[in-house]
Parts: structure tokens; C-alpha cells; sequence
């Protein structure tokens, strides 16, 4: 499509929806693969811990709750509005999870959002899942400009992002409301020609 400024959409709409969610290998032996319903156990586990509590805002109340956040992560792929991955060893349960926020294919950006269960954190296992998720984006789907974002009290996520190739672009003052107040938060981003 081209917009009434006569600037073409940076990825058409339907080249994500109009293709299986693929399979990203990760170092090590683990993988992206699709959440199946299967894994509601882990997003359960997820919404109860503290710290993806803390720093993803992310809560689930039950099982019943998982299996309907499970069902809503392939709508918004279908409805190319978001796109989101397990990390987990092949045939295993999920560890972790990565995905893309806030997709817009017309102007060619996403907010990438992760977390990874307690058990599996400490071996950078995010590190490499934000490298090959970010190669996907920008190089498999064609998206322009990757961006990460994460409250500046939380240092773990600044050190995966600077380890992932992004660049911190500044602080955006007060800009997530957490339990205990206000946060700033680092904007890193990732450009198609820094890979
Ligand atoms: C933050 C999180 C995603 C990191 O994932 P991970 O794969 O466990 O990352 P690792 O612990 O292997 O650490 C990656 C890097 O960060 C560093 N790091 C970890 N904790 C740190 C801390 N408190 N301060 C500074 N650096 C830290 C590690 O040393 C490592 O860097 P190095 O390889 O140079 O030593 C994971 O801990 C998590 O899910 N936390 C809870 C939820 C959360 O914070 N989500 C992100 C919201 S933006």
C-alpha cells in the first residue's frame, strides 16, 4: 500500500500472516518455537514469579487464564499486530519468552519484550534469543527499526540489550508506571543497517 504522503509500506500487509510462525534455532541446542497450548503450565509459572511480575507487568491468575493468553499471542499474529516465540529445548517445555510488540509493518518498527523463567536465567539464554529473534525481524520479515525498552532500575535487562547489539538512545523520564511509582526507562534500539 502507499500512503496519501506517496511513502510505500515498509513490509506489505499479510507477508507475516501468510506464512507459518518458523522455527529460530538458538545456540546450544534450544529454539523460538510457536507457544502451544501445552505450555500453559509455564506461562502460569511466569505470572506468578516476581520479578517478570515486577519488570514484564505480567500477571496470570490460572491455568484457564494462560490457555486464553496462549490463544490471544496466534490471533495478534494472525492480525499482524504482534508476533511472539517459547525459548525452549526441542520436544520441551518453555523457558522463556520473546517476542515483537507493537508490530507496525506499514512504518517498519517493533518493540521487542522478553522474560525467562528463574530456572533458566544466568547462562544468557536471552542474549541469544534477542540476537536471533532481531535477525528475523529485520531480515526475514524486513522491518526497519527494532526497539527495546526497560526501567533503569533494572540493569540485567540494559546488559541484554547492550549485549544484543542494541544501543542505548537515551531515558525517557517517567515513563512506565510500576507498583512502587514511576519509572524511567532506556530506550535502545536496533537498526537494520547495524547488522
Ligand atoms: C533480565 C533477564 C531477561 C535476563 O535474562 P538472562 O538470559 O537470564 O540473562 P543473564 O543473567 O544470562 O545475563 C545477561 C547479562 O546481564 C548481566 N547481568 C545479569 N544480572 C545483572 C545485574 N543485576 N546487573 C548487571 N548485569 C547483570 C549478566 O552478567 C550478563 O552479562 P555478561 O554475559 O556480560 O556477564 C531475566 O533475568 C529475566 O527474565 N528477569 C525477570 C524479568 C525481566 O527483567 N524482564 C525484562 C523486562 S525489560
Amino acid at each position: 500500500m502507499i500512503s496519501s504522503a506517496g511513502i510505500p509500506d515498509v513490509v506489505p500487509a499479510g507477508r507475516m500472516a501468510g506464512t507459518g510462525q518458523p522455527v529460530l534455532a538458538l545456540p546450544g541446542g534450544l529454539e523460538l518455537r510457536p507457544w502451544s497450548p501445552d505450555d500453559a503450565g509455564a506461562l502460569l509459572a511466569a505470572g506468578q514469579d516476581p520479578a517478570i511480575r515486577r519488570w514484564n507487568l505480567f500477571t496470570v491468575a490460572d491455568r484457564a487464564e494462560a490457555v486464553r493468553r496462549i490463544e490471544r499471542m496466534h490471533e495478534r499474529r494472525r492480525a499482524e499486530t504482534g508476533a511472539v516465540w517459547a525459548v525452549a529445548r526441542p520436544g520441551g517445555e518453555a523457558l522463556g519468552l520473546i517476542g515483537c510488540n507493537d508490530l507496525d509493518l506499514a512504518g517498519g518498527s517493533a518493540e521487542i519484550v522478553y522474560w525467562v523463567l528463574p530456572a533458566a536465567r544466568g547462562v544468557g539464554i536471552v542474549v541469544e534469543a534477542t540476537r536471533a529473534l532481531s535477525r528475523w525481524a529485520l531480515d526475514d520479515l524486513g522491518l526497519h527499526r527494532l526497539r527495546l525498552c526497560h526501567s533503569t532500575a533494572n540493569p540485567a535487562s540494559c546488559r541484554v540489550a547492550e549485549k544484543a547489539g542494541y544501543t542505548l538512545e537515551g531515558t525517557m523520564r517517567g515513563a512506565l508506571l510500576h507498583e512502587d511509582g514511576w519509572h524511567d526507562q532506556h530506550l535502545h534500539a536496533l537498526v537494520k543497517s547495524d547488522l
